[in-house]
């Protein structure tokens, strides 16, 4: 591996913990408008200062984020579907000199194993990983669940398995019982996308867990700009994946973030 592929995964990955969190903001590519979203700057510049990343697409991120926003950049290149029809026939939507303009520090597309795209995206997925070794770019592949898939270990460790053997540099999927298998079984890093909103307990625990489990962090978006507190969130996120923080220390956070009385950080003697 080159060097500015190793410096890009480092913006990424926090070398002092191997582990990242990630805000993603790309729903718009196929849900449209997304609540939280319709102002992406609005919703994301408080939160900018806790993630590590942020995942969005060239247009978002030409339209709305300041260029001196101080934040590694993880691109979305696939698209060409809507809710309205057959997500999985998604195809690559970005080239990746345009993702070099853009200063992405990483790459990223959804491949929908088990699903009518399944060859296409995948095909993709190989075509990414080509592109970004030419240019020294991580690419992070999303395994995507098309709407018959159950989300069960034997499925989404197929899919991250066949994602690793591509060439994909990391890969993002869901947490499900069973994830410690998943993630022995895929020799790259895996962190975890939110899914729906749920409760901010129940959205911890789920990070918890997956930490736990051994995931390399999350790639959540709604369960934290959705939230009633999106900064108390993603505070109580970066506790559990950056500081090892239990359940417990973790809710605090976020409930002292919503009443007001944010816990202080540690200052210097
Ligand atoms: C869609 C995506 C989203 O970025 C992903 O689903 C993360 O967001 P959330 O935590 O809201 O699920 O990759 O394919």
């Amino acid at each position: 591996m080159d060097w500015g592929m190793k410096n890009r995964l480092n913006r990424i990955l926090q070398p002092e913990t191997g582990r990242t969190l990630m805000l993603a903001i790309d729903h718009g590519y196929f849900l449209g408008p997304t609540s939280g979203l319709e102002e992406p700057y609005e919703t994301v510049k408080d939160l900018i200062p806790h993630a590590d990343s942020l995942m969005l697409t060239r247009g978002v991120l030409r339209s709305c984020i300041p260029p001196g926003t101080k934040i590694p950049i993880v691109l979305r290149m696939s698209g060409g579907t809507s809710i309205l029809k057959e997500l999985s026939e998604e195809g690559l939507t970005v080239a990746v000199e345009d993702a070099i303009r853009l200063n992405a520090s990483a790459i990223t597309l959804s491949v929908f194993i088990g699903a009518d795209g399944e060859r296409a995206t995948l095909l993709n997925l190989a075509k990414l990983v080509d592109a970004g070794h030419q240019y020294g770019i991580p690419v992070l592949a999303v395994t995507a669940v098309g709407k018959d898939m159950v989300r069960e270990a034997r499925y989404l460790g197929l899919a991250c398995r066949i994602a690793a053997e591509l060439g994909a540099h990391m890969v993002k999927t869901y947490f499900c019982d069973g994830f410690e298998e998943i993630v022995r079984n895929t020799p790259v890093p895996i962190v975890i996308a939110g899914g729906k909103k749920r409760p901010e307990r129940d959205a911890l625990q789920m990070a918890y867990d997956a930490i736990q489990a051994g995931a390399s962090g999350v790639d959540m978006g709604r369960n934290i700009f959705q939230s009633d507190s999106p900064v108390g969130m993603i505070k109580a996120v970066r506790a559990i994946v950056q500081k090892d923080a239990g359940l417990e220390e973790a809710f605090t956070i976020y409930e002292e973030e919503k009443a007001g009385t944010p816990v202080l950080e540690p200052q210097p003697a």
